[in-house]
């Protein structure tokens, strides 16, 4: 069928049926940071012709998922309830108490009341900007699997540290702490992200090569914590994934999706991207 609008969302039955498309065994993700763009009217409208312009096809590939600001998570809860449609609405962000005290600040349980699928954890404008750190994203990451979401734990390397040899250290420093306490069978619902800061928003991508050795070694820094279900945790690469460079990237063994920023405002330019096995 054409129009993914009008088609009835599959049972979670039939899902888990599909879930593992990948000889990995992981499913592909590829998710959409709108960062701080879109307003709920702009966010309707894209997701009306985001949905129109997917097959029901691209949904057994992978999941789709849509991170807008805040102000548009009711919005788009609510016309993706409506329409039943297969898009995973995920967060950028959320405090890690539940209430509080804490102006301007929103909680776990607050998306969760929302049917957020996902929260965006510890993404480096978060880190640089707004003086996040590794210890702020661990208390998140508990938050939001407490509250039965999924985060996606952004780590990546500055342009300095990666010329100094120090790639490997600092993604695998980030990645255990994010991870500090959690459990085994809660790690494995979590998402990955490694996003090298100098190719955010720069049209520098990292060669798939590069990126594919680096989620590597995030997976061996996993594997350090969870041993065989580090090989369960989907790990995508963001900075700079465009239409263009996207089937490269999900090529290469250990890259499972991506976390797209600019190419993910434009919904003709994110459908061309999230149909990159066609
Ligand atoms: P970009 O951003 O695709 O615009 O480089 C990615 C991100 O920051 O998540």
């Amino acid at each position: 069928m054409r129009f993914g609008g009008l088609r009835p969302r599959r049972t979670p039955a039939q899902r888990e049926e599909s879930r593992v498309t990948e000889s990995s065994g992981r499913r592909p993700i590829i998710a959409a940071n709108w960062k701080m763009h879109h307003d709920h009217h702009v966010a309707i409208q894209f997701v009306q012709k985001l949905s129109y312009l997917l097959e029901a096809e691209v949904f057994e590939n992978g999941d789709v998922v849509i991170c807008p600001p805040f102000t548009d998570l009711r919005s788009l809860q609510t016309l993706i309830e409506a329409d039943n449609l297969e898009l995973g609405l995920g967060a950028q962000n959320c405090y890690f108490e539940e209430q509080g005290a804490f102006t301007g600040e929103v909680s776990a349980p607050m998306l969760a009341k929302l049917n957020v699928d996902y929260v965006i954890v510890g993404h480096s404008e978060r880190r640089q900007i707004f003086g996040e750190t590794d210890e702020t994203v661990n208390k998140k990451v508990k938050a939001v699997l407490q509250h039965g979401m999924k985060p996606i734990v952004c780590v990546g390397e500055t342009l300095e540290e990666r010329e100094a040899g120090a790639t490997a250290e600092k993604v695998s420093s980030q990645a255990r702490a994010a991870f500090d306490g959690v459990k085994s069978a809660q790690a494995e619902t979590c998402v990955v992200a490694y996003e090298p800061i100098w190719a955010i928003g720069t049209g520098k991508t990292a060669t798939s090569a590069d990126a594919d050795e680096t989620i590597g070694v995030i997976r061996g820094a996993l594997r350090d914590l969870y041993g065989v279900t580090a090989d369960a945790m989907r790990i995508q690469y963001g900075g700079s994934v465009k239409p263009g460079n996207i089937a490269e990237l999900m090529a290469m063994p250990e890259i499972d999706g991506a976390l797209v920023g600019g190419a993910s405002l434009d919904p003709d330019e994110f459908a061309k991207l999230v149909k990159w096995s066609s």
